[in-house]
């Protein structure tokens, strides 16, 4: 059989017992698993030596986890620059923070050219290559320079903007061509996967064929919908577990029975955080009979700390926490706990189960697992509500869900006071149409669909008939007999 190889920017642990990074860590992990492969990725370190980057072998049991450091030139280039400071913001629709620069550019391109050399000289003809993410758009190509002909697919974790968004970058020429040498291009949804196609029609010259298959640059891509998913049944167990109660103990008892709304993001500005906590203050104001009643939790570790942009977010919302807790708190109550510091998984999980409102508002997500693993976290039989952003691709899948608009505080306010106030039977309707849509997506599916599609689309280049037959879209659940959420007070 052949190897999977996974290339993303971040590599996650792969010693037994160690928490990993999330649902992506853990589905890919679950593939590497199963049929043996390699990890390859930057080692987060930034090596002082920028005439050879060193390299990293470790392997346990059929994996092997292959790293590189990036040397101090390449790391302010490539990732805070040109990938977070000017793809991240871009494709999340937050063009007031993207900021372009060409040097930046050669440096993105000259580290995925680095990725694929030293991949190069690992890889064996009949592996399949699997690249995650926005910092690697131009892998494949740089791996067709070198004459690979491998199958290689790209999944793209973030949003893909609509193409007058996407022109804003003045390489965005050379990225749509190189994401052309991909076999595979998979989205988190069809809005995505749409915009990309619509890229490829109207600027590229290209056209779409049946089935997501799209021609263009001489080449024939395929893409496809792929939402990600969660364990649903390893995360509830994590959340009921008596073991990993600790820092949910301590939460259940300072609550002294008032209810808590949840919310748990990287410190990012793309998560809009600031206008969550405004929406906080203005439900505060609008129903007056929550304040001592409630409590809102922000966990928010700090991310890419060395970017400006995020610098600024930081500061923004410490002044915004201090003037919502120094207006309402009390001598016996305070109404905002924000927190700049992570928790392990197995923490996390429990302090979801806590929590009467999952509250995920970004003002644009690719997908967010919060979402998934709050419901996943609820008892079934007595759930939370999760309150949740209409531009969050979750919510694709989670009609379920109070949808919201984030940029609409009097709605969020109004939403907030509805989950406080639903009752069980409503709650658990919702929660169990949630549920079955996220068994059906789940991360096992989410992996074996794109896989599959993977090994099929090789044959594009050869022929059309094999990879129409494992084109068929994604199967979801869609609830069709709750009513609307309408946001309007
Ligand atoms: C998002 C991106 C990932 C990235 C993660 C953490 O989830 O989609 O590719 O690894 O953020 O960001 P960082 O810059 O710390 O890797």
């Amino acid at each position: 059989m052949s190897r999977l190889i996974v290339v993303s920017n971040r590599v996650a642990p792969i010693t037994e017992g160690e928490p990993t990074a999330g649902g992506l860590a853990a589905g890919v992990l679950d593939a590497l698993k199963q049929q043996g492969g390699i990890w390859f990725g930057w080692s987060g370190e930034v090596s002082d030596d920028t005439a050879a980057p060193a390299h990293l072998e470790r392997s346990a049991g059929p994996i092997t986890l292959y790293t590189i450091d990036l040397s101090r030139r390449d790391y302010d280039g490539f990732y805070r620059g040109f990938a977070n400071g000017t793809l991240w913001p871009t494709l999340h629709y937050q063009v007031g923070h993207a900021q372009f620069d060409w040097d930046d550019f050669d440096a993105y391109r000259r580290v995925n050219a680095l990725f694929a050399q030293a991949l190069a000289r690992v890889v064996r003809p009949d592996d399949m290559i699997w690249a995650h993410d926005y910092h690697l758009l131009c892998l494949a190509d740089n791996l067709r320079r070198l004459g690979l002909r491998n199958r290689i697919g790209l999944f793209l974790h973030t949003p893909f903007p609509a193409p007058p968004l996407f022109m804003t970058i003045p390489a965005h020429a050379e990225l749509i061509q190189a994401m052309c040498q991909f076999d595979l291009l998979g989205f988190q949804t069809d809005d995505d996967r749409t915009s990309f196609a619509d890229y490829i029609r109207r600027q590229a010259g290209g056209v779409e064929m049946d089935a997501g298959v799209l021609s263009a640059f001489g080449r024939t891509v395929k893409t496809g919908v792929y939402p990600i998913g969660v364990h649903v049944e390893e995360v509830r167990h994590l959340a009921a577990a008596p073991s990993h109660h600790r820092y949910a103990a301590r939460l259940h008892d300072s609550l002294l029975g008032q209810p808590l709304i949840l919310s748990v993001d990287r410190l990012d500005y793309s998560k809009g955080l600031r206008l969550r906590f405004i929406a906080f203050e203005r439900f505060l104001e609008e129903f007056p009979q929550h304040q001592r009643n409630v409590v809102f939790m922000q966990i928010a570790p700090p991310s890419r700390g060395d970017i400006e942009a995020y610098r600024e977010i930081r500061r923004e919302l410490e002044a915004v926490a201090g003037r919502i807790n120094g207006r309402f708190a009390e001598v016996d109550w305070t109404p905002l706990r924000y927190l700049n510091r992570g928790f392990a998984r197995s923490a996390l999980m429990p302090l979801y189960a806590e929590a009467r409102v999952g509250l995920v508002t970004p003002l644009r997500d690719g997908m967010n697992l919060v979402a998934k693993e709050y419901v996943a976290a609820q008892d079934p039989n007595d759930p939370g509500v999760l309150v949740l952003s209409q531009f969050a691709g979750a919510a694709r899948e989670l009609e379920a869900a109070l949808v919201v608009n984030p940029y609409d505080q009097v709605g969020v306010a109004a939403a907030l006071d509805r989950a406080l106030a639903m009752q069980q039977g409503e709650r658990c309707e919702r929660h169990a149409a949630m549920l079955g849509v996220m068994r059906r997506n789940s991360l096992d599916a989410w992996r074996d669909r794109f896989e599959t599609d993977l090994r099929g689309g090789v044959n594009l280049q050869r022929g059309m008939a094999e990879a129409e037959a494992c084109s068929q879209p994604p199967e979801t659940v869609v609830p069709s007999t709750l009513p609307l959420y309408d946001p309007q007070p």
